[in-house]
């Protein structure tokens, strides 16, 4: 692939000139990495089929995996879908601008490319103001997976965007660390009743306090059986992975202590929460958050995914999150980089 020169711009405001060059590289047909409160995203321009394909070439990224539509204004909905139900517009009253992602019927507007070949489009407001002051200046609905190369774990900051695309892409507007730290929550309205594809900052509680009863796809818990049809195409990839093979053990710390201490070499390392660090003296320790806080494993989950590589381990035990409200969407990313290989201790 031709290698490009990737310009990386600092940004802390909205109002940032600099975001002018974005827009325009953008509305050329080109790649930027921006910030949004979930992880960082790869976009380009969601009505150039051209521009698209160029996310799927920088990421290596499988051309049936659907893209997120972003838009900064409600205005922008309407024309990529055939319609907003009621249900749609409700969520989207409460939710955006935020961390949640709406699958409906698509218009003829939208590309193949961005669907996936699907009959479907996702999309977001995100409530990073500069990602929406990005998508204001290109003064187009922006593609956006999240900008890692495929099967990594998405990055939550600009340093891991680079080691994954530098050269490949145009520019990176780096605004320091995502809140959230795990992408949006994914739910489609194509459905007879509304479904839950991919959990994340808007929980299932929240979703049902809108639409009342939810389904929530069994892909979200458990791997999918091997000739099942993914409602999401990207079920069915190895995702968020390290280099290094990733086992969840499942119990109670001084128990999990026990198997650690009988299962690790100098090539181990034990991913584990805040309060077990000091207890776990003589071991490489990483740490994903508090254990009583989905919020803050969330955001450290990605980044923690990626520092086991960077300490070289081979092997990495990790302590099992809760798997209420937003701890399901730390669980749903933990244990598929961990293959869903689960040890109950
Ligand atoms: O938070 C986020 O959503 C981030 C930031 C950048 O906004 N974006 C993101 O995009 O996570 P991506 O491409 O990494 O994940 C999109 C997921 C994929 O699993 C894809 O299969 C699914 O959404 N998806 C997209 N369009 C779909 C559709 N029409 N039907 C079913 N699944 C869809
Ligand atoms: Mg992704």
């Amino acid at each position: 692939m031709y290698i490009m020169k990737t310009k990386l711009i600092k940004v802390t405001s909205p109002d940032d000139k600099n975001l002018e060059e974005a827009g325009a590289i953008l509305k050329n047909g080109g790649l930027v990495a921006i910030p949004t409160e979930t992880v960082y995203g790869l976009a380009a321009n969601a009505l150039d089929s051209e521009a698209v394909k160029k996310i799927y070439q920088a990421k290596g990224r499988p051309s049936d995996n659907p893209l997120i539509v972003h838009i900064s204004d409600l205005s922008q909905w309407k024309p990529l879908v055939r319609e907003i139900p009621e249900k749609a517009k409700n969520l989207a009253v409460k939710y955006w601008p935020g961390p949640l992602t709406i699958i409906l019927p698509k218009s003829d507007i939208v590309p193949a490319e961005v669907s996936g070949k699907l009959d479907t489009v996702a999309v977001r407001m995100p409530s990073n103001e500069i990602a929406r002051a990005i998508i204001e200046k290109a003064d187009v609905p922006l593609a956006a997976p999240s900008a890692n190369t495929s099967g990594r774990p998405s990055p939550t900051n600009a340093k891991y965007v680079l080691s994954d695309l530098d050269g490949k892409i145009e520019m990176i507007v780096d605004a320091g660390d995502c809140e959230v730290g795990v992408e949006s929550t994914v739910i489609t309205l194509a459905a007879p009743v509304p479904r839950l594809l991919r959990p994340g900052a808007i929980t299932p509680e929240m979703l049902e306090s809108v639409l009342g009863e939810i389904e929530i796809d069994s892909a979200v818990y458990d791997k999918l059986a091997k000739d099942a049809v993914p409602s999401s195409p990207g079920m069915k990839y190895k995702h968020y992975s390290p280099k290094a093979k990733v086992v969840i053990v499942k119990g109670e710390f001084e128990s999990y202590k026990k198997f650690v201490s009988e299962n690790s070499d100098e090539s181990t390392a034990v991913l584990c929460f805040e309060e077990d660090a000091d207890k776990l003296n003589g071991f490489k320790t990483i740490t994903y958050g508090k254990e009583n806080d989905s919020y803050s494993q969330a955001t450290r989950i990605f980044e923690a995914l990626r520092e086991v590589d960077e300490v070289g381990a081979k092997t990495v035990y990790a302590r099992f999150p809760e798997m209420s409200g937003m701890g399901l969407a730390v669980f749903n990313r933990l244990v598929r980089a961990a293959a869903f290989n689960i040890i109950e201790v």
